[in-house]
Formats: C-alpha cells, structure tokens, sequence
C-alpha cells in the first residue's frame, strides 16, 4: 500500500521532490482527488497512463497554482479571460490553445494542439503547486472505467501502490469533476459538465451556451475523435518488418536488423513502454513530412501502455474520412 500523509508543511515538500523525480503523488482537489504527475515529464506522464490502466491516451488537464502561470503554456482569447476571472481558483477547466514552445508533454494532452487547464482552489492542491513550481497533469486518481475518488481511502482502493503517496485532505467539498469548457472554438462549448454550473457560465459570459452532446461526464472524452485531433499528414502503416525506401521508421526496441528506409526514429531502443508512450506524439510530428511518403511503425506489444499506443497508432493509421 502506498504512503498516506496528512497535508502538512512535511508532506507538501515530501509530495513535491517525489513529483520533480518523475513520482506520482495523488492530492485532493475541491472536486475529486487527482493522480498528479509532472506534466513537462513525458515519462511521468506515461506513468500515470499506466496506473490507470487506460487503453487509450485521453488528454489530461493541467494544474497550475494561478492563471499567470498558464501565460507560457497557452494562448488566451477573450472568453478564456472573462471565465478565468469569474471561477478561478475552482472547479472549472478551459480548453485554450497551446503555444508551440508550450515545456509540456506532447503526451500529456494526447497530440492535441490545445490544452485543457485548470487553477484548483483547495488549499492542499494550491500549497503542492507553488512548492512543485511546475505545472501537474492530474487526472482523476482512479483506475480507468472506476468511479472518481472524493477520500484518501477511494484512491488507495483504487490505485494501490501505483501511487508513490496520497496525500490525505479529507473529503473533496465539491464531489464532482470540473466543468469542461472549450474556449477555442467560436463559440464556446461545455465539453463536460460538472462543478460549475452551465447557468453560471452563460451568466459570465453573457451568451447561451451549449453542452457537446448532451451526455454524461466522460463522454466527449473521446477528443481522440475529434476532428481537431492529430493525427499525421502522411498515411501510417503499422507493424512494419521491411522498409520501403521512401518510408519514414518509427521503431521499437533494436532496429538495426531492418535496413532501409528514408529516415528512422525509435520509440525505444530498449524497448522500454514507458519511454515509447512518452516519444509518441512528438516523433510523429517529426516524421510527419513532406519528404516522405509512409510512416511506417513497428510492431508494438499490446502489454501495459502498449494498448494506448497501439490504440493512438491504429487511429492514425485508420482510413482518413
Ligand atoms: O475535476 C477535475 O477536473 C479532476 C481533478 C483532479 O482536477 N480531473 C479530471 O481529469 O477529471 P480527467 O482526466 O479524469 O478528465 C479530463 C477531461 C476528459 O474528459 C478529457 O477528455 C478532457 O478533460 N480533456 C482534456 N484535455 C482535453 C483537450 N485538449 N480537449 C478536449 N478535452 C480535453
Ligand atoms: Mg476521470
């Protein structure tokens, strides 16, 4: 079983070098506990991916202590301002666009060219941020499918030692995740309802405003369909043992008995999961040229992360509609 701390000056500081070593640390927030990992680790992240046991990459939200913090991270526009000011700190999570140079994991919002943020208010969460000094993606501190974690208790349940430590603020006040709202969009939308209310949104900004498909809490979560998610310019051909020569390798594990092709990353040399998850995204991108005419990827074991990999890579190799 994980450690299980009270918030105190000792355990803040304690939770925050963990999560500079790449550690996992769940915390509570005012609307469920989250499973926070240092979101400018790529290797941190795919850790949290692999405690929760997702098949699939689904983006993550960022915490940060105050919205200055965000200004290297995202682009803002003037809806992201006027709800910023009205619910921050709270539970409330905007979808803004995200600055090229943004030093977060390309994994931690699975590909996407947008960011969803959030400025938490409860006290424990807000004291780890400012002792971290970087910015943490925290998902729910569940096991995927599970319900979300509202005391210490929930999350050691769910979790187990896939958790370096919990740090225990008692009962979350709110219960319910944040509400997510995508600013990005022309119009802004609520991708997910919860902790601010739709009313108070539309109060805020003046305007009606609609709720993406209607359904419950994790339902857009599927942004992997998205149309704005990425997926690479150039078609994917997965499970590649011979090279073309105008195909771009993406490789895992040794490749040095696969000769061929016009140019060759690797996800892993060692073959280490972990690493792989966290080069995904940013090795497509590179590959993702003109040059070429296939990215052609290796055969990924469908063990651990391997589902989400395999999961994101069959998408992007997925017939184009
Ligand atoms: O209350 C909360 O929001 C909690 C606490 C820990 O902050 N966190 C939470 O995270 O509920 P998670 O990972 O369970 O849910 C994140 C939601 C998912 O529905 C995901 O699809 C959506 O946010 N999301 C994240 N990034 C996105 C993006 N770039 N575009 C659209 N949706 C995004
Ligand atoms: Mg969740």
């Amino acid at each position: 079983m994980p450690a299980v701390l009270p918030v105190d000056e000792d355990s803040i500081a304690r939770a925050a070098s963990l999560l500079r070593e790449g550690k996992l640390v769940a915390f509570p927030t005012e609307t469920v506990y989250g499973l926070g990992g240092d979101a400018t680790n790529g290797e941190a992240v795919a850790a949290i991916y692999a405690a929760k046991g997702r098949p699939s990459f689904n983006p993550l939200i960022v915490h940060v202590a105050e919205a200055r913090a965000l200004d290297a991270l995202v682009e803002w526009n003037e809806t992201a301002r006027t709800l910023a000011s009205a619910f921050w700190p709270g539970p409330l999570t905007l979808i803004m666009p995200r600055k090229k140079d943004a030093p977060v994991s390309l994994l931690t919002s699975a590909g996407l060219d947008t960011l969803a943020v959030r400025v938490p208010s409860h006290p424990a969460a807000q004291k780890l941020l400012r002792a971290v000094d970087r910015p943490l993606a925290a998902p729910s501190a569940n096991a995927s499918g599970k319900l979300s974690p509202t005391a210490p208790a929930h999350v050691a349940e769910s979790l187990g030692d896939k958790v370096d430590l919990i740090l225990a603020g008692g009962r979350s006040a709110i219960g319910v995740e944040s509400t997510v709202v995508d600013t990005t969009t022309l119009e802004p939308v609520i991708l997910r309802p919860g902790g601010v209310t739709r009313e108070q949104i539309e109060m805020a900004l003046g305007c009606k405003v609609e709720l993406h498909g209607g359904a419950a809490s994790d339902a857009p979560a599927s942004p992997g369909m998205l149309a704005s998610h990425y997926a690479p310019h150039l078609p994917v051909r997965l499970n590649a043992e011979t090279l073309a020569d105008n195909e771009a390798f993406l490789a895992f594990g040794p490749d040095a008995f696969i000769k061929g092709g016009a140019a060759r990353l690797n996800l892993s040399p060692q073959g280490d999961l972990y690493e792989a998850a966290a080069n995904l995204f940013a090795m497509l991108r590179e590959m993702d040229r003109p040059d070429y005419a296939i990215i052609a990827v290796a055969p990924i074991p469908e063990t651990g992360l391997g589902l989400a990999i395999n999961d994101r890579l069959r998408r992007a190799a997925a017939e184009r509609t």
